[in-house]
């Protein structure tokens, strides 16, 4: 099982390198920022924007939403929504640095009358107040191993008739010991079911109409494209962040890309709803 704090994760850490990314494009520390100037650094998981278009059609979400993101990261896909589709989003974030930058970002955006940051634990319950017509979560819970936990609180938090929208990983067939270890130490996710035991975790939480709908070889794609990028443009990288930030990350987006490379671990994108 995984001991190392998920702070140390390579994605996670030196998070201020976000204001050597905004400086590239000439805005200042304190300055405004628009969303789309920020989306190319902002969104923690595959596929960036057009994952987050996938979920406001699946969510349809619209100016009257409200919507949970839960493990919003550094808020890019919950600012994204806000201001594609007026709705209202509530950014739920475990760890301090990426609440805090999240929250000066959308400030900066002048996005904080729709988008709310939290800190805290899904584990924890959902956040106290009215529901949510929808929840999004883009590569959190392969975090969460206690997916009975997680999926009553999620289930909790929205109103009836309202959708959950799921990107993550799933098991496509056993792993080898080594990929086992790399991804609980270096992905931090010590738990991967397959796409029918995801299922069955949601139905036994009170979803119905859970659909799997497989990423594997789009995220894989995705992974590799990304790695060959990093490594391209690593030595402009280390003169914006410094080495010990790009060594971090070179370790992860590597890891990463080599796990989809390999036959066990996959990608799904899964929905459903609360009756
Ligand atoms: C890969 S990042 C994705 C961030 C964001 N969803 C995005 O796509 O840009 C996953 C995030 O989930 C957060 N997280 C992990 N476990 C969590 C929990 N139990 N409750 C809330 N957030 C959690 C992590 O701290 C991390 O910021």
């Amino acid at each position: 099982m995984n001991e190392m704090k998920l702070e140390s994760m390579g994605l996670y850490r030196n998070i201020d390198r976000v204001d050597a990314d905004l400086a590239s494009l000439g805005v200042g520390p304190d300055d405004p920022v628009r969303v789309d100037q920020l989306t190319s650094f902002d969104q923690f998981h595959y596929e960036g924007t057009a994952a987050v278009d996938d979920a406001a059609v699946a969510l349809q979400l619209g100016p009257t939403s409200r919507v949970l993101d839960i493990g919003s990261g550094l808020g890019g896909p919950a600012r994204y929504l806000a201001d594609r589709t007026g709705c209202a989003v509530t950014a739920l974030e475990l760890q301090t640095e990426l609440h805090n930058a999240g929250r000066r970002l959308t400030s900066r955006a002048g996005l904080t009358d729709q988008v709310e940051h939290l800190e805290g634990d899904i584990l924890n319950g959902p956040p106290a107040g009215p529901g949510f017509d929808g929840i999004v979560s883009m590569l959190c819970f392969l975090h969460i191993p206690d997916r009975t936990t997680l999926f009553t609180s999620c289930a909790a938090a929205l109103y009836p008739g309202g959708r959950i929208f799921i990107d993550d990983y799933v098991e496509l067939s056993a792993l080898d010991p080594a990929s086992v270890t790399a991804l609980a130490e270096i992905v931090h996710c010590p738990y991967l079911p397959d796409a029918s035991a995801y299922a069955s975790h949601l139905t036994d939480a009170g979803f119905v109409d859970v659909d799997v709908v497989d990423k594997s070889s789009d995220w894989s794609a995705f992974v590799n494209a990304r790695y060959d990028a990093f490594r391209d443009g690593r030595e402009n990288l280390v003169r914006r962040y410094g080495e010990p930030t790009v060594a971090g990350l070179d370790t992860f987006y590597g890891t990463v890309a080599e796990l989809f490379d390999g036959a066990g671990l996959g990608g799904a994108r899964i929905t459903a709803r609360r009756p």
